[in-house]
């Protein structure tokens, strides 16, 4: 006769394997990464370099032997090579003699108003953190001073960015420090430098979870206040260090999203183009336009300097999402960005090794994979920041 299996408490078991999980996930981090291994940003030849900053390299080069300007180091075949520091260096040297004043420095000025861009859809997967961590990067390389945000618990961002969500940050240090309702912190304690000049960092983790429970509560007690202003709040006393904030969002439309919502400038809507994404997506802005209606009913100022979607993991030849490329850009118009995110293996094989495709070498890559990959990326990029620049009053 066959025994009746014991009942198990479920809440055991899966403790049990969270434990075990993190166990495997600590050891694989050990052996592929030393703790104290900190992340760095790689070496640019001197073409990416150029490339960066929009010169010729004969330029950069004549620099070099005039002896202007950082020095790159220089491999035994006398090749130049430029960190990510000697590039920002160089910005500054060339912004003294511009012809147009930014054109090295292209952030903000006097009355430009910093840029909060949110990146979101409560759809998974559908490139959020890929978009935002590409785009954050992409702008600080390019000289604007970034503050990168990870808004979402499960911290891909931060994991991509070399902090560890479940072991660096035991007692506290994600944004939910600074927009908690019992005594917040300043937000200056939870940001962080990265290995990229020009690029700040405020992880995520779990913790960030407690403002989705914590807010109902506090508004039912009546001291929530405008809650879905307390991002805006908490960044407005940095306004001063950045021109542009990239906030990367979690897949659902709860709370931590509104108030990102609510402090953006700039929403970018990432958007896979297949049907079951598109069907989730009318229903996403269905709620976002429902939501946004109650909290503008409260007084709040919904207003805005852009919204656009962002196509992401694009397959060119595949014949239904051209379809469903065409069908969003006859309906929504400019508001679809030009410039996709091509689907490519460059790009998922770099997140595999928690780094952007900015972060590789070429080398690891065949090259017309890499190049395609980079130019999307950067053609993309280039789009977002020509609508910052265009928002600044510049074109
Ligand atoms: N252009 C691309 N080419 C190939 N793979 C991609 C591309 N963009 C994203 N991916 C992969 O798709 C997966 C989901 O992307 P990503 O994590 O950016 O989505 P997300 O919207 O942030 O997800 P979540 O909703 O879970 O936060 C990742 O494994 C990522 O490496
Ligand atoms: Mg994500």
């Amino acid at each position: 006769m066959n025994e009746r299996a014991e009942p198990q408490d479920l809440n055991a078991a899966i403790r049990q394997h969270s434990e075990w999980l993190a166990g495997q996930l600590h050891a694989q981090r050990e052996s592929l990464f030393p703790p104290d291994a900190q992340k760095a940003m790689r070496k640019f030849t001197s073409g990416e370099a150029a490339g960066l900053l929009g010169v010729n390299d004969s330029y950069l080069r004549k620099l070099h032997l005039d002896g202007k300007g950082p020095s790159p180091e220089l491999t035994p075949g006398n090749r130049r090579l430029y960190s990510a520091e000697n590039i920002q260096d160089l910005r500054v040297l060339l912004e003294k003699t511009a012809r147009k004043p930014g054109d090295y420095l292209p952030g903000r000025r006097d009355g430009d108003h910093m840029q909060v861009i949110g990146v979101m859809n409560f759809k998974g997967g559908s490139g959020k953190t890929t978009t935002s961590a590409h785009l954050a990067q992409h702008l600080a390389l390019h000289g604007y001073r970034v503050l990168a945000i990870d808004l979402d618990p499960q911290a891909s961002l931060t994991a991509l960015h070399g902090v560890q969500p479940e072991f660096d940050l035991d007692e506290g240090g994600t944004l939910y420090d600074a927009i908690r309702y019992d005594d917040p912190a300043p937000i200056s304690s939870v940001i962080r430098k990265t290995y990229i000049p020009n690029l700040d960092l405020i992880p995520g983790n779990l913790e960030l979870m407690e403002f989705e429970h914590e807010t109902p509560r506090a508004l039912a007690q009546g001291h929530a206040g405008l809650f879905f202003f307390r991002v805006k709040e908490a960044l407005s006393q940095v306004d001063d260090a950045y021109d542009i904030v990239v906030i990367d969002c979690p897949p659902q439309l709860g709370f931590l999203t509104m108030s990102a919502l609510s402090a953006s400038t700039g929403v970018l809507v990432t958007i896979h183009p297949e049907m079951l994404d598109v069907m989730s997506m009318s229903q996403f802005l269905r709620m976002t336009a429902d939501l946004m209606d109650v909290i503008a009913e409260s007084g709040a100022d919904m207003s805005h300097d852009w919204m656009r979607y962002v196509l992401t993991r694009y397959e060119p030849a595949d014949a239904p999402q051209n379809r469903i490329v065409a069908f969003l850009r006859t309906m929504y118009g400019e508001a679809v960005l030009n410039a996709p995110m091509l689907k490519s293996t460059a790009i998922s094989d770099a997140g595999l090794t928690k780094q952007t495709l900015y972060e590789v070498e070429r080398s690891a890559f065949t090259r017309s994979t890499y190049d395609r990959a980079m130019e999307s990326l950067n053609a993309l990029n280039d789009e977002i920041a020509a609508l910052i620049q265009k928002t600044w009053g510049r074109e």
